[in-house]
């Protein structure tokens, strides 16, 4: 049997260890410290200088408290992508509010600009109050349209969180993903463009913003010498040792996204004549994603083979693929949740397949995919 080829493996760059030897050197071993600082100092060099970055247990977590800061409270409603991954969605329901999901559009598979002011004229009127967030997400590292979402947004004056766990990297007209909302959201895991084993991180505009966050990370303990609280908080701040391994992975950064972006062009490049099927791209120059993970569309007339037939080809084969994320409007959990839409997520659902893309990925690895695209029969 052929070694194993994974969809996104970590991969790290050398120096990660150093930065965790340093916190164990001077007994930095806590959620605080030099590590997570400069951590969170460059991303936000990285990202946009002006915005400020404090560091998390997880993108989750950054989402959670993103929403709290952003007042969302027990009733109200949060408008949400559809096509995501759950943890977009969850922490809306965290608070005990609602979501109210949106569908893609088809050229960047995210959030559809006409839907969302639908549904934002449509709760209005159902439920009498405008919703109290919307929460777009960068696809598979491919930028939103975030001009026209922000400008919707602005329109109606209701904050957008931004989620950019899959986008560090990414860039709309050469500004880079996470810099848009007035909250961004980063993903350190595993699987993520960079990792920190597990972290993640909330992108503010404002210092008051980062002190709030980073109050609310921290069990919300008000200045006092006793322990003394009035607020709920929460434990989610970065560990010293995470944020060692984020600084040492900070140098590897454009190395992988140009890999990533490199895996996307020999995909395309060797799938070009392979009927059926159709490699996911920037729609403009003005998108360059990262290609956090290349996806493909299956057309069965013309492939003679399903998605669902060349997952199993490929599982047969050693080789990792996923199906595109199903849809939040479709999920058992969220049943009741309003949708505003015409089916393109569940379309993308349907025939839509991730391939393996992860920067340790070599070129014979890619043509071993490939070869089992192209077989004429579906096993
Ligand atoms: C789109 C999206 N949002 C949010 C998250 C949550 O990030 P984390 O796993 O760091 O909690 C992830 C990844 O896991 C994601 O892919």
């Amino acid at each position: 049997m052929n070694n194993r080829i994974w969809l996104s493996l970590a991969h790290m760059g050398g120096r990660e260890q150093e930065f965790i030897k340093g916190a164990f050197d001077t007994n930095w071993v806590v959620p605080l410290g030099p590590n997570v600082d400069a951590f969170e100092k460059s991303l936000s060099d990285y990202l946009d200088a002006d915005r400020h970055v404090v560091a998390l247990s997880a993108g989750t977590a950054a989402i959670h408290l993103g929403l709290m800061l952003l007042g969302v409270q027990a009733g109200d409603e949060v408008i949400c992508q559809s096509f995501t991954f759950a943890a977009s969605a969850n922490p809306i329901a965290y608070l005990g509010a609602k979501p109210v999901f949106v569908d893609s559009e088809t050229d960047t598979w995210n959030m559809d600009p006409v839907f969302l002011e639908e549904a934002i004229k449509d709760r209005l009127r159902k439920a009498g109050k405008l919703p109290k967030a919307i929460i777009p997400v960068h696809l598979y590292g491919m930028p939103a349209g975030m001009d026209k979402i922000m400008a919707i947004a602005n329109r109606y004056d209701i904050p957008v969180l931004e989620d950019a766990a899959e986008a560090l990297g990414s860039e709309l007209h050469g500004k880079r993903c996470g810099g848009f909302g007035e909250l961004g959201v980063l993903s350190f895991n595993g699987n993520k463009m960079i990792t920190t084993s597990g972290g993640g991180a909330l992108v503010c505009r404002t210092e008051e913003e980062a002190k709030r966050t980073m109050f609310f990370a921290t069990q919300a303990r008000d200045a006092a010498p006793h322990y003394q609280h009035s607020h709920i908080g929460y434990n989610y701040r970065m560990s010293n040792i995470c944020a060692g391994i984020g600084r040492g992975q900070m140098f590897v950064l454009d190395e992988h996204i140009a890999r990533r972006r490199e895996i996307h062009d020999l995909y395309t490049l060797l799938l070009k004549d392979i009927p059926g099927i159709t490699v996911m791209q920037n729609p403009s120059d003005e998108y360059n994603s990262n290609f956090w993970l290349t996806c493909i569309l299956v057309d069965s007339r013309f492939a003679g083979k399903t998605r669902e037939d060349i997952r199993l080809a490929m599982d047969a084969e050693n080789i990792e693929t996923r199906p595109l994320w199903k849809p939040m409007h479709l999920q058992p959990v969220f049943a009741d949740a309003p949708f505003y839409g015409n089916g393109t997520s569940e379309h993308l659902f349907d025939i839509g397949l991730c391939l393996p893309s992860g920067p340790t990925l070599t070129d014979d690895d890619i043509r071993r995919v490939v070869d089992v695209i192209s077989r004429k029969n579906s096993h």
